[in-house]
């Protein structure tokens, strides 16, 4: 009996395990993770339902954090998922969640622009998990 549970254990683990060495590495936004024209489609985006408040050139407001700056610390180290739910979940208010998953790919595709993300020759995917293997690497200011 116990022997026999210590073999399952044991293959368990070797499973966990290779299921861990198959999964793709996360890889940094430094890679050039987004494009110009889908950033591009994320300003227009974010002109219509964010920029009523986080200000048209992101600054923020008295109510409203900025989303350039300070936004930068709250997010780098992070997967890009993490972003990406975030802004299905909570954005924009009044009405979270009511932009497409493209939408939201696109404004974190804009916000990575904004914030001197340089941009590449692959479109960010409308995946949370695969965003979760993109981490946010920080940009130092210009
Ligand atoms: C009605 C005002 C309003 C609108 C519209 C709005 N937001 Fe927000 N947003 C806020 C407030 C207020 C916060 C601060 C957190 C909170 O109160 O939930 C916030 C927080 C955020 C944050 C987190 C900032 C940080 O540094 O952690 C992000 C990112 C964000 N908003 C993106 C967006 C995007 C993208 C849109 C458009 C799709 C949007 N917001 C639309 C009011 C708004």
């Amino acid at each position: 009996m116990r022997r026999g549970a210590s073999i399952l254990a044991a293959a368990a683990l070797a499973v966990i395990a290779s299921a861990l060495s198959a999964a793709p590495k996360a890889r940094g936004t430094g890679a050039g993770v987004y494009t110009e024209a889908q950033a591009g489609e994320g300003a227009r985006v974010y002109a219509v339902r964010c920029a009523m408040c986080h200000g048209p050139g992101l600054a923020g407001t008295v109510e409203t954090p900025g989303l350039v700056g300070k936004f930068m610390a709250n997010w780098a180290g992070r997967p890009l998922g993490d972003l990406y739910d975030y802004l299905g979940r909570a954005m924009p208010q009044p009405s979270p969640g009511s932009l497409t998953a493209e939408d939201n790919a696109r404004l974190v595709a804009f916000l990575l622009k904004a914030n001197g993300v340089a941009a590449g020759t692959t479109a960010l995917p409308a995946d949370s998990a695969a965003l979760r293997r993109l981490v946010l690497e920080p940009v130092r200011p210009r």
